[in-house]
């Protein structure tokens, strides 16, 4: 009996069948319980021998099955800390975080830029009808313009009697959509993509402009100046910046000025300042009257100035980027290079 149980204990597997030995042993009716249960019917002397014997062999199956049971135990936990090891030594796996996109976060301070200086943001949408983008900005559908603009045109169907739209060539539209919706007085600014058939080292199919429009009773071009340099200054983070007003001509403003920033291109790098060229930022000019009547606003009562801000441009020359193209290659080394990426 003595030995059938101690193999038994020896050789169990988990907790589950030790407690079925301890059952069958020394449970209330396990086997060597009811032997004890015997003693009462025998004589003093067999009971002398038996009891003692009976005891002993109780205590010792409890000890085997506690040893046995701290045994299971212990190799239990061994086998966790064989299987769920973790060396804490070992480096981390690095996760990269994404970033905000230079020309987004452009377009995020120019347009703080100008809401301190009062203007708030007007929106509409970069498909648009050749109203908004042609004929309300004074193009008619003849106009040399329409051509120097290198749209997209979108496809109509046969019989489709929509009118016709484009990709909006220049943020200009919206100066449209802002002063029908509100009238003057009004200063907002309408920060967008845009679209025209061009690529090369500053132009891309897609680009970004800013357009600014501020109209009141007597806005002039000397405000247009102080605006404009007063951002650069602020957006470019330097005391002075300079700044060639050209006369230039667009149908929808007059006078127009086409705004030039001195750079260098050296060496194949961009600065800003310290240099003899000039990169074109910007368009500009007084708004022409019959901009203002196919609005809604009368021009005998208000009079103010527009831009139109390339901001991709901007971009290059305050992250001193000589090709505008880079920006839209989706490339990740770029854009860690130039640290706009992690
Ligand atoms: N829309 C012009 C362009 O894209 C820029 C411009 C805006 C010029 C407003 C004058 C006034 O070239």
């Amino acid at each position: 009996l003595r030995q059938k149980y101690l193999d038994a204990i020896a050789g169990a597997a988990d907790e589950a069948s030790l407690e079925d030995l301890r059952v069958q042993a020394v449970g209330k009716k396990g086997e060597i319980s009811l032997k004890m249960r015997e003693l009462g019917r025998m004589t003093p002397e067999e009971r002398q021998v038996a009891g003692p014997a009976l005891n002993a062999l109780k205590d010792e199956i409890n000890s085997a099955l506690a040893a046995r049971k701290a045994a299971l135990g212990d190799a239990a936990l061994e086998e966790r800390l064989r299987s769920e090891w973790l060396d804490v030594t070992l480096p981390g796996r690095p996760r990269r975080a994404g970033t905000i996109h230079p020309v987004s976060q452009v377009m995020e301070e120019v347009t703080a830029i100008f809401a301190d200086m009062g203007f708030a943001v007007a929106e509409g949408p970069q498909i648009e009808s050749d109203w908004y983008n042609f004929d309300a900005l004074n193009i008619p559908p003849e106009h040399p313009a329409r051509q120097e603009h290198d749209t997209f045109f979108m496809h109509r169907a046969e019989g489709d009697d929509r009118p016709p739209h484009v990709l909006r060539t220049h943020t200009s539209p919206v100066q449209i959509r802002a002063l029908q919706k509100q009238g003057a007085p009004i200063r907002v600014i309408a920060p967008g993509r845009v679209y025209r058939m061009d690529m090369d080292q500053t132009h891309t199919p897609m680009f970004h402009q800013v357009e600014g429009l501020a109209i009141g009773r007597d806005i002039s071009m000397a405000n247009l100046k102080w605006v404009l340099e007063e951002f650069c200054r602020a957006y470019f983070e330097v005391d002075e910046v300079e700044l060639r007003f050209r006369a230039s001509h667009f149908p929808f403003t007059e006078p127009s000025a086409e705004v030039d920033i001195r750079c260098s291109w050296e060496g194949g790098s961009l600065k800003l300042g310290e240099g003899d060229d000039w990169m074109e930022i910007l368009g500009s000019g007084m708004v022409h009257p019959k901009v203002l009547a196919a609005a809604g606003v009368d021009p005998d009562q208000w009079q103010g100035f527009a831009f139109g801000l390339g901001i991709d441009r901007i971009a290059m020359l305050k992250y001193g980027i000589p090709d505008l193209r880079a920006f839209f290659d989706s490339d990740l080394r770029w854009l860690r290079h130039y640290g706009f990426s992690a």
